[in-house]
């Protein structure tokens, strides 16, 4: 016998046909325009809309429903110099051996480079941090079950709705992170996986011409 309790599931509008495709094709064009954007304005951006994103990732799914995430959002310009300062010792050590050669040339057309200035000029850096376990009122260990599987689909949420809000993003991951967890003091049963930059693109933000699969390639129907 189940101990869960149930309750109707009144929270779903089942919406015209015709709505629903056209919600899907809004969506499919709001998510075809993202780009991984590494030039960001100085301009601010209001918190509000940070929090709001965060509420939906936050919305996600997750193994037996342990939402084994934390999400720092850092704003202050003190605090996101430290980043950078770290995120630049990690990546000027993968760029000059670390990464090998294979990795090296798969980065080639992407253009990337050792230097981060964007972590001081965007306004809001989010570091996603995965909570590997939790620890229960007892002392005990409580284990997390898929936890990157779970942080990822979480931090792709917070994605979409950054980019329907109409903010850029980019995905930095400098590793290893563990410089992440030092600066922003979180707790050892805690490690960083990536940071998401966001705020507005630089007026002349570019970003590199990338060949993409075909979506037949990627998907089948059977
Ligand atoms: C898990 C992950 C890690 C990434 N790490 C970095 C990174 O450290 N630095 C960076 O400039 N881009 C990083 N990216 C962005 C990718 O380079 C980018 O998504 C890819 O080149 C495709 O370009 P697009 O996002 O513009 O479509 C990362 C993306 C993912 C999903």
């Amino acid at each position: 016998m189940t101990k869960a309790k149930f309750v109707p599931y009144r929270d779903f509008t089942e919406m015209p046909a015709a709505d629903m495709r056209a919600r899907a094709q809004s969506f499919r064009d709001t998510m075809a325009l993202r780009r991984s954007v590494r030039q960001f304005a100085r301009r601010p951006v209001d918190r509000s809309v940070i929090e709001d994103c965060l509420r939906a990732a936050h919305a996600g799914p997750s193994g037996a429903n342990m939402q084994p995430w934390h999400f720092v959002v850092v704003a202050d310009p003190a605090v996101k110099a430290e980043i950078r300062k770290g995120a630049e010792e990690e990546e000027r050590e993968f760029y000059s051996g670390r990464a090998g050669d294979d990795w090296l040339k798969v980065l080639e057309p992407i253009g990337t480079v050792p230097l981060k200035p964007f972590l001081d000029d965007a306004p809001y850096l989010i570091v996603v941090f995965q909570k590997n376990y939790a620890i229960a009122a007892n002392h005990h260990r409580q284990n997390h079950y898929y936890v990157p599987e779970s942080v990822g689909i979480a931090t792709g949420i917070l994605i979409a709705a950054l980019q329907h809000a109409g903010l850029a993003t980019l995905i930095h991951t400098p590793r290893p992170m563990g410089f992440l967890r030092r600066v922003l003091k979180r707790p050892a049963n805690e490690s960083a996986c990536m940071i998401v930059v966001t705020g507005y693109p630089a007026a002349d933000a570019t970003v590199p011409v990338l060949k993409k699969k075909y979506f037949d390639d990627v998907v089948s129907f059977i």
